[in-house]
């Protein structure tokens, strides 16, 4: 079970204090949104690499951007894990093979609107799969129960093999946590529920708990 705290709520102002706070994190999520993929920005490949000379923790970066067949691979030099979505790749296998070319682990992410099947082909080739349960764009947002069948399906088609993991992503808080953990994910994404505690760092671990409690692997 992986807690992967999102710094898009956090203070932007004092990015490297804000990951400071989150020590027990298994990766920081850095979502990267460029106005277009999505309504809202955020940052680019500038702030990542600072972000890398500035922690030794892994780094996530969910890529909500138009091109990722162009900029997938720029950001695997930075990072140790790319996410970019389906829905704007023009050729997802080759995305997935750059950027492991470039020393990074592979994933893909999926829309609420966009179903598991039309991507089954992709899934042995990449080292995740991040099913959204918000429409991309804003932290802060309500989990959609209804993501869960997708997680389902998505843990059935990784069955058991440990070198895929299946991310979650929006609304995952001490409250939804356990849901998602039933259907199978096993790596979480959590923005506002870590950075508005007022004990950031417990607030990981005790995520984690609860993921592993409910999974029944405790
Ligand atoms: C939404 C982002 C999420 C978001 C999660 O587009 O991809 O990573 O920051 O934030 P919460 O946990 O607040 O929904
Ligand atoms: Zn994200």
């Amino acid at each position: 079970m992986r807690i992967t705290p999102s710094i898009l709520n956090a203070d932007l102002s004092r990015l490297s204090d804000e990951i400071a706070r989150i020590p027990s994190s298994d990766m920081v999520h850095l979502d990267v949104m460029d106005g277009h993929f999505v309504p809202n920005l955020t940052f680019g490949i500038a702030v990542v690499e600072s972000v890398r000379s500035s922690t030794s923790l892994e780094l996530d970066a969910h890529l909500m951007i138009e091109d990722p067949d162009l900029w997938a691979p720029r950001y695997a030099e930075h990072v140790d894990s790319v996410t970019f979505h389906v829905e704007a790749a023009r050729n997802p296998k080759q995305i997935l093979q750059e950027i492991r070319e470039r020393g990074s682990r592979a994933a893909f992410a999926l829309k609420p609107g966009t179903s598991i099947e039309s991507c089954a082909d992709l899934v042995p080739l990449a080292d995740m799969v991040l099913i959204m349960t918000v429409e991309p764009g804003f932290g802060g947002q309500g989990f959609m129960h209804e993501m869960m069948s997708k997680v389902r399906r998505t843990r059935e088609l990784i069955g058991d093999d440990k070198n895929i993991a299946l991310q979650v992503d929006g609304g995952i808080s001490i409250d939804t946590i356990a849901q998602a953990a039933e259907a199978g994910a096993d790596t979480f994404v959590a923005g506002s529920a870590v950075f508005k505690a007022a004990d950031p760092n417990d607030m990981v671990r005790l995520l984690r708990e609860k993921a592993l409690t409910k999974s029944g692997r405790l």
